[in-house]
C-alpha cells in the first residue's frame, strides 16, 4: 500500500522572518506568497515554487525548528485508508480542520514517527490563481514528485524503515555507507528520494538537517550559489551526487536551516529499479568554500579512532 504521493510542503520556524523573506526571494528565487485569508496563529511567511498557493512555509519561533513535512495523498478515500492503517500500526492520527485551512489544504491529519518528527498528511491543497512568478527567474522541478527532499537525523534505522518503507510503502533507492553510518534515500514517487534519513552518533533525534529544492536550470544553480558567497552563506560548493546524480550547493540559511539546492536529479521507476550501495556521497565537489576534503577527513578522524581504540584494547 502506498497512499502518499509526495512530500508536499514543509513548514520550518525561525526568529528573523525578514531576513528569510530576503533570503527566499533573492538568494532561492521563491515567491513570497498571500497568507491565507482567515490568518495564522504565528506569523508566518509562505513561499511559492509553482502553481500551488505555497510550499514551503517559515513560521515565527525558534531557528532550526521543524514545525512539519507535509506528506500528500492523492485523494480523501486514499487518506482515510492511512489513518486507518497508521491508527492500526500504533501511530495515533489528529484530525485538524482549523490548520488545514492554515495550510490551504482540503484535509489534513497529524502524526508524529517514530522519532517524535511532527507528520502532516494532507489531501487537496489550494493552486493559485495568480501564475508562480520567481525573482531570480526559477524554475523549480516539482509536480507529482513535490517540493523535493528532506533529510532527517532519526533515532533508529530499523522502527524508522518500518514506518517510512513498510508502513508507508516508501521505495528504498539506495544506501549511502560512510565513517560508520548509514544513511537510507527513501521516496513514494520517482524523485530519487524524497525522506533521506541517518543515525548519526550525536545528531539530536528528529532534526531536519536540510531541504532540497531542485531548479531546471544549471545557471540559476550558479548565480545562487553567486549570491550565498557574497554573503558568506555557503556550506559545501558545487557538487554531484553519487546517487540521484543532483549537481548541488548547499547553503546555510538565516534560521540555519541548510538548503541544497541543485539541477539535474535523476528520477527512478520502480519496475525497473534495484537497490544502490555506495560508500561515497560524490562524485567531486561538495567541498567547503575553503576546499577541504571534509569526506576525506571524517573518513581518516574515523580510521584515527578506531586503530587508537584496537591500540587501548591490547595494551
Ligand atoms: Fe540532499
Amino acid at each position: 500500500m502506498r497512499e502518499v504521493v509526495a512530500l508536499g510542503y514543509v513548514v520550518v520556524s525561525a526568529a528573523d522572518l525578514g531576513a528569510w523573506s530576503e533570503f527566499g526571494q533573492y538568494g532561492l528565487g521563491l515567491q513570497e506568497a498571500q497568507p491565507p485569508t482567515g490568518g495564522t496563529e504565528r506569523e508566518t511567511i509562505f513561499f511559492r515554487t509553482d502553481e500551488r498557493s505555497w510550499r514551503l512555509a517559515i513560521e515565527e519561533g525558534d531557528d532550526g525548528g521543524l514545525v512539519a513535512l507535509g506528506f500528500e495523498v492523492a485523494t480523501r478515500p486514499k487518506l482515510d485508508d492511512l489513518c486507518s492503517r497508521l491508527e492500526s500500526a500504533g501511530f495515533p492520527v489528529k484530525e485538524a480542520p482549523g490548520l488545514a485551512a492554515e495550510r490551504r489544504v482540503s484535509h489534513l491529519v497529524q502524526v508524529t514517527d517514530p522519532s517524535g518528527v511532527p507528520l502532516e498528511f494532507f489531501c487537496g491543497a489550494n493552486i493559485d490563481q495568480a501564475a508562480f512568478v520567481s525573482p531570480t527567474a526559477a524554475r523549480f522541478v516539482t509536480g507529482a514528485n513535490g517540493i523535493g527532499h528532506a533529510v532527517m537525523s532519526v533515532k533508529d534505522l530499523d522502527e524508522t524503515g518500518a514506518f517510512y518503507i513498510d508502513l508507508l510503502g516508501f521505495r528504498l533507492s539506495d544506501t549511502i555507507t560512510f565513517a560508520g553510518m548509514e544513511l537510507y534515500f527513501t521516496s513514494p514517487n520517482a524523485r530519487h528520494h524524497s525522506l533521506a534519513y541517518s543515525a548519526r552518533p550525536g545528531a539530536p533525534v528528529g532534526q531536519l538537517e536540510h531541504i532540497m529544492l531542485e531548479v531546471d536550470d544549471l545557471d540559476v544553480v550558479g548565480r545562487a550559489q553567486d549570491y550565498c558567497l557574497d554573503r558568506g552563506a555557503i556550506r559545501v560548493m558545487l557538487g554531484k551526487h553519487v546517487n540521484d546524480h543532483m549537481v548541488s550547493f548547499y547553503c546555510l540559511s538565516p534560521s540555519g536551516l541548510t538548503v541544497e539546492y541543485g539541477w539535474g536529479g535523476r528520477l527512478i521507476d520502480d519496475a525497473t529499479h534495484q537497490v544502490g550501495r555506495y560508500e561515497s556521497a560524490h562524485f567531486w565537489g561538495h567541498r567547503p568554500p575553503d576546499g577541504r576534503n571534509m569526506e576525506e577527513e571524517i573518513r581518516r578522524m574515523m580510521e584515527a579512532a578506531q586503530s587508537d581504540d584496537a591500540g587501548g584494547g591490547h595494551s
